[in-house]
């Protein structure tokens, strides 16, 4: 960081601000991050991407471990946290098989962080509970960084995106995007949402009745003053956005299988589908998609989902430094 007020202390309280610079600190929201704060992240993600592509990797983290600690299925959220790590010289203590049944009674997880960060620099969490990495930042003294947090937050997932947005489109400012989807359920717009209200930007929701977005998300960007709208039909909208966000029907946050079967095929972005759409625009997913992005549009060059899965490991190459004073 180029702040000077850090010093690797972790701030005591709610997921604080990034004010006083990464170094030390938990990232459990977006809500922590001001525009300078995504700015300078952004920065150290395209100083990530050229080493990686000029050297492969760099020894910055030498010597630094980083614990992943996984209680719900994940490939690239994961997958990309160990590579950031391997990349940035620094070795992982990968835990992806953890039985959550005691977790829920409020014991061990507190517990199995305490026992990881007695080996770990840093602590990587995803959980099926929201708000569990919170949990987890008040028992560390080591820094926490959210990786899903049940349906609430995914706030790495959201400053990817938005870095994806602004590599693609050069701009954030200015841009209309839609999300299209599972917005009740999915945690990964959510985060992108409040992200966004940072912004000068339009936000269409577009889901079925029984998805649509949560009112808490709903009321924040109302109250950011960004324009907002809702609609269930996907044609309404795909004709003026530059940002179509795809979303899956979280099939694992359902209790009643009929529900989900009843949504679950509700939007499918076809070939078809996007002649309508701007020439310079693009489609976006987080991954992993079930059906609701036709593999027919994989190579209509609009279509960004790859190269926001790629983007991934070099904001989280970035973060991982910053969080440990390095970057
Ligand atoms: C997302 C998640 O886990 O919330 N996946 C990811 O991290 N890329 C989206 C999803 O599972 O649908």
């Amino acid at each position: 960081m180029t702040n000077t007020a850090s010093n690797g202390i972790k701030t005591v309280g709610l997921a604080p601000k990034m004010d006083s610079g990464f170094y030390g600190q938990d990232i459990i929201s977006v809500r922590q991050f001001s525009r300078e704060n995504l700015t300078y992240i952004f920065g150290v993600a395209d100083e990530m991407r050229a080493v990686v592509k000029r050297v492969g990797s760099t020894d910055l983290l030498k010597g630094h471990v980083l614990a992943c600690v996984f209680y719900e299925p994940s490939t690239r959220t994961s997958s990309s946290f160990v590579a950031a790590m391997s990349r940035l010289g620094g070795s992982v203590i990968p835990i992806n098989e953890v039985t959550y049944s005691s977790v829920t009674k409020g014991e061990s997880l507190p517990d199995t962080i305490r026992t990881l960060e007695s080996y770990a620099d840093v602590l990587v969490l995803r959980h099926p509970e929201v708000g569990a990495s919170t949990v987890a930042a008040e028992y560390a003294r080591k820094p926490v960084i959210n990786a899903g947090d049940g349906v609430g937050e995914h706030p790495t997932q959201a400053l990817l995106d938005l870095y994806t947005i602004q590599s693609e489109l050069g701009q954030i400012d200015g841009l209309h995007v839609a999300m299209v989807g599972d917005l009740r359920y999915g945690r990964t717009v959510h985060s992108l949402a409040r992200l966004l209200t940072q912004y000068d930007v339009q936000m269409t929701f577009v889901s079925p009745e029984i998805l649509r977005m949560p009112l808490d998300v709903m009321n924040e960007v109302k109250a950011s003053g960004r324009s907002v709208h809702e609609t269930y039909d996907v044609h309404e909208v795909i004709g003026d956005v530059d940002v179509l966000y795809v979303t899956r029907v979280q099939r694992e946050r359902f209790a009643d299988q009929a529900q989900y079967d009843s949504v679950k095929d509700y939007y499918v972005i076809t070939a078809e589908l996007m002649q309508t759409a701007k020439e310079r625009m693009i489609v976006m997913h987080p991954l992993p998609r079930v059906g609701e992005i036709s593999y027919l549009i994989d190579d209509d060059p609009r279509a960004a989902y790859f190269r926001q899965m790629e983007n991934g490991m070099y904001i989280r190459m970035a973060l991982l430094a910053a969080v440990l004073g390095k970057a």
